[in-house]
């Protein structure tokens, strides 16, 4: 039977009893972890947010009815317990924050009885994920999970006071919205008012930020829930948060300055890391050329050597057939791992085509400076020497190499070098290699839509530099755009908008959006631009893949509180789900679901 408060107060929670309260008089609220029973003496840990401590029944002193109630407790049962802080009679727990102390109870109520769990509310639980997410708020009462969502809590809080300071406003921006796709897909939701129109889910508050420029708020922030209907990683969710901002009268590098002082006082704040400012800053040219990768882990080298040189000409078709189709060869070198198992670096050739490469080259140096590798038998011994010296081998070195389209080539080695690094256990979490990486291209070419789209948005502001030959070359124009890289992931990323109306009619030339089209779709933004816009810039963090660099997990579930699964649903609510056919007729839905193709 459930017990009432019926004006019970807690005094503390758990772990806010210390020695300095023996004696006093406690009540506590929880739930129970275990409990022992030791002849005379029985044990409950009682859990509550902040840890365990532990409360003691006496036979000699107990209640015979409270006695009689602690017999009958069970895992999660949530109690509570009024009681004397004594000195642990037993052994001091060293686990426990409150292993000097224990409770002496005086009085029990059961608030609530629990069933058993599905499984141990344990951070080392072995528990399949699925059983996990569908018990979600069972999996949330776990500490690791408290922990991160603690973190999180307090993250957001620290951000809000430290830009308030700096003189942000934080406002809202509108969730629906009008579909501009650009980017990712969008989430749609029909509008029963308007049958066949539909609202789109922000996929970041971009256009209305700017738009509060245009109205003057001159220093935005929001931490916003964007949605993305994009295929899910360990690093992404379909809702995701960002800490997002705006800022008027400025250039990148009041931007860059503000955030990386954000970002060191955040550190400092909740992870009591100093990081040293100004971060270091490296072009996305640098950045390919160096690391295959426009977010480079910085903690490890094994940096891309552009070998093409070294190897034009020689014996081996697969460099040189690379080459004369346009591409490069690069290698990187495998410090100490000369002796890897062949089946070893079979694994590295599948991982490798996993990134599109065709194949994997290798080369060992053995001790005795000859070489092992899969190519040798193409090229003569000097051309081979000329290569190991190019990549700076020596005894011991692994070598490898990929010949393909220059962006094969990044993409492969660019993911080898941190797949190596992972498993040969150079990447620390302790440590923080931030990075800003600037001067991104302005478009890309999209495989997808046949064209190019800007690789930002197309509210990007290109380099000044580059304005000249906007019009003539605009494919080759690089933009005032800049990433925030943590330890290999993009943290967030933002850029300077394009402010004057010539400008922009550029950008929209080169992507090919006739000038009615782009007043279709940004209308609002243009129009507005016309009453006096200030030159502004931004940048947006991803909040979710902040938090998991700060405590130091792999996968963003764990800093969710209620994450989606690789398909974008929820295995504890089973969203999304079928509607009634009352709320489709509503909307002026009808469904058909296409058969799938055997
Ligand atoms: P961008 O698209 O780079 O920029 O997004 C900013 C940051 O949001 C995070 N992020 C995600 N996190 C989790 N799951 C996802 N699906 C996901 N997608 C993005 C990343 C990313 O760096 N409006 C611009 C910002 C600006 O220009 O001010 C924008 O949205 O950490
Ligand atoms: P093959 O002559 O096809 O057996 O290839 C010899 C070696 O070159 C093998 O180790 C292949 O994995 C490797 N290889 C094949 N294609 C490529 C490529 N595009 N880049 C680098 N190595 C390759």
């Amino acid at each position: 039977m459930s017990e009432s408060m019926n004006g019970l107060k807690r005094s503390h929670r758990c772990t806010e009893v210390t020695t300095a309260q023996i004696g006093q008089k406690v009540t506590l609220m929880g739930w129970v972890q275990k409990r022992r029973n030791l002849g005379s003496l029985l044990f409950i840990d009682l859990r509550d947010r902040s840890g365990i401590i532990q409360l003691v029944f006496d036979e000699s002193t107990a209640k015979k009815e409270d006695l009689e109630k602690a017999e009958s407790l069970r895992s999660e049962f949530v109690i509570a317990a009024e009681g004397i802080v004594r000195k642990r009679e037993g052994a001091v727990n060293e686990k426990l924050l409150t292993g000097e102390i224990e409770i002496q109870v005086e009085a029990l109520r059961i608030l609530s009885e629990a069933l058993t769990p599905p499984f141990p509310i344990e951070d080392d639980a072995n528990t399949k994920d699925e059983l996990r997410l569908k018990y979600r708020y069972l999996d949330l009462r776990k500490p690791r999970l408290q922990r991160n969502l603690r973190l999180r809590s307090q993250v957001t809080t620290f951000i809000r006071t430290f830009l308030a300071k700096e003189g942000f406003l934080e406002i809202e921006t509108p969730v629906l919205n009008k579909s501009t796709p650009e980017g990712a897909r969008d989430y749609l939701v029909p509008s029963r008012v308007h049958p066949g129109n539909f609202y789109a889910l922000p996929q970041s508050p971009q256009l209305f930020k700017q738009l509060l420029m245009c109205s003057g708020f001159d220093r935005y922030l929001q931490i916003a829930k964007c949605f993305r209907d994009e295929d899910l990683r360990a690093d992404r969710q379909p809702e995701f948060t960002q800490v997002d901002m705006e800022l008027s009268f400025v250039d990148m590098e009041e931007v860059i300055d503000v955030n990386e002082r954000l970002l060191a006082a955040l550190w400092k704040e909740v992870m009591g890391v100093e990081v040293q400012i100004p971060f270091p800053r490296m072009t996305y040219a640098e950045a390919m050329d160096t690391y295959g990768s426009d977010k480079p882990d910085t903690r490890f080298g094994m940096e891309l050597q552009n070998v093409s040189d070294t190897v034009s000409g020689c014996g081996f078709g697969v460099f040189t057939s690379a080459l004369e189709a346009g591409g490069s060869v690069r290698g990187i070198n495998v410090k100490g791992q000369a002796g890897m198992p062949r089946k070893k670096i079979d694994g590295l050739v599948e991982y490798a085509k996993g990134y599109g490469a065709k194949g994997l080259a290798y080369l060992s140096v053995q001790e005795d400076r000859s070489y092992k590798s899969s190519f040798a038998k193409f090229m003569t011994p000097e051309e081979l020497d000329k290569l190991v010296l190019k990549m700076k081998g020596e005894p011991g070195d692994l070598l490898l190499f990929a010949a393909d389209e220059n962006k094969t080539v990044f993409d492969v080695l660019g993911a080898l070098r941190v797949k190596l690094a992972s498993d040969l256990g150079m990447l620390s979490k302790d440590e923080f290699h931030f990075l800003w990486i600037t001067e991104f291209p302005l478009f890309e070419y999209s495989q997808e839509q046949g064209r190019y789209i800007a690789m930002h948005h197309p509210f990007t502001m290109p380099m000044e530099e580059d304005l000249d030959f906007m019009k003539s070359r605009p494919f080759e124009a690089r933009a005032k755009a800049y990433d925030i890289v943590l330890n290999g992931t993009e943290l967030g990323g933002g850029s300077v908008r394009i402010h004057q109306s010539d400008v922009q009619e550029l950008m929209f030339e080169a992507l090919g959006f006739e000038k009615e089209d782009a007043y279709e779709r940004f209308g609002f933004l243009l129009n507005a631009f016309k009453y006096g816009v200030p030159p502004h810039a931004g940048l947006a963090y991803g909040l979710d893949r902040l938090i998991m660099h700060m405590v130091k997990e792999d996968n963003i579930r764990d800093v969710i509180a209620f994450p989606k699964v690789k398909d974008a649903s929820c295995l504890m609510t089973q969203a999304p789900n079928v509607v009634e056919d009352k709320q489709l007729e509503e909307l002026s839905i009808r469904v058909e679901i296409p058969k799938k193709d055997d």
